[in-house]
């Protein structure tokens, strides 16, 4: 297997919202990171985000050397590409972009860097159809802000390199990322199905008048969803399950899940429930802006990783 030289130089091609979030964390993270986007503004709002973003980043902690000063930008790709180790991709989600994207990335950027896509819907196997090397193209995946959410969605097409996905792996890993790898592409990867899961039985409830939007926003976040934050499902049944554990869950308990799985049912999604949910959630924000409410949500998030990190092996 070749040698590869550990990653130094990250590139970050399109500075909107997934865009800005990657390269505050690159930056906290130690990284010299060179951005580009070719929209009017760009640079000035990617620098008014990255100091945002960076006060509750110091406060989880900066790496050795990490400073807001490794950030260059140019509107000019092939010039933000020429030295780059990784490159994160998060451009337009439209299918023929990206393909014709990832053609240039993959002419500008030196042969062996990874090419890794912040995409929610587009296969690899898409994007990486106009490339050259195919073999480096790989989705990461993160969730939305990636500088505070640490899941990383690893999936390569069926071109890349098994060594490509595996050096994508370890790279989100050795900068604090939780990266999970996907065997198969699939749309909307995983976390984003299982987000929707839940979603279409909230929607049901409320539809069939059993929930209010707002009690069913606290029958996510006060029960299961409080729980998600420090387990998984399946080792919370282990706790279900008593003494007897996740043995004992699946003799007894998972027949009744059966059933209530089987019940669920396709909520219709009319303009009469948008619009419910749209009034009830305007409520619920109470006049706070999107922007102080995703403040608010980031320093609980950042509270509850430190948290977690204080109980270290504990947890999982
Ligand atoms: N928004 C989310 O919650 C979320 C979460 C995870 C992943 N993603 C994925 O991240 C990617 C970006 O989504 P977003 O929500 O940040 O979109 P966005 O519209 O906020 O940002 C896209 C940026 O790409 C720029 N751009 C356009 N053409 C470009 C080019 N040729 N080169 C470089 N940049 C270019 C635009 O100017 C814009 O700033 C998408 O693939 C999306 O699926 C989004």
């Amino acid at each position: 297997m070749p040698s590869h030289q550990p990653v130094r130089r990250i590139a970050v091609v399109g500075t909107g919202v997934i865009g800005a979030s990657w390269a505050a964390y690159y930056l906290s993270r130690g990284f010299d990171v060179v951005a580009t986007d070719p929209a009017p503004g760009a640079e000035a709002n990617l620098h008014k985000y990255v100091d945002s973003a960076w006060p509750a980043l110091a406060k989880a902690g900066l790496a050795a050397g990490a400073s807001r000063d490794g950030l260059t930008f140019t509107a000019d790709m092939g010039r933000a590409l020429a030295d780059a180790d990784l490159v994160q991709e998060n451009a337009p989600e439209r299918p023929e972009f990206k393909v014709k994207l990832f053609a240039e990335m993959d002419r500008a950027a030196p042969p062996d860097s990874i090419l890794a896509s912040s995409s929610s819907g587009i296969t690899m196997d898409v994007m990486q159809s106009g490339c050259k090397r195919p073999e480096r193209c790989v989705i990461g995946h993160p969730f939305n802000p990636p500088h505070i959410v640490p899941l990383v969605e690893v999936v390569g097409g069926a071109k890349t390199s098994e060594e490509v996905i595996d050096r994508a792996m370890s790279f989100y890993a050795s900068i604090g990322k939780k990266p999970i790898r996907l065997r198969k592409a699939l749309p909307g990867h995983a976390a984003n199905r299982l987000q929707a899961a839940v979603y279409k039985e909230m929607l049901h409830l409320i539809q069939d008048g059993v929930l209010s939007v707002a009690d069913a926003e606290v029958a996510v976040c006060y029960g299961p969803g409080l729980r998600w934050g420090v387990m998984g499902q399946s080792l919370q049944w282990h706790l279900g399950g008593g003494a007897g554990g996740i043995n004992h869950f699946m003799d007894h308990l998972m027949g009744p899940l059966v059933a209530m799985m089987k019940d669920l049912k396709m909520p219709d999604v009319t303009p009469a429930l948008k619009q419910t949910i749209i009034d009830d959630v305007v409520k619920e924000a109470r006049g706070r802006s999107v922007e102080e409410l995703a403040e608010a949500e980031n320093a609980v998030l950042l509270g509850l990783l430190a948290l977690r990190a204080e109980f270290g092996s504990t947890l999982p």
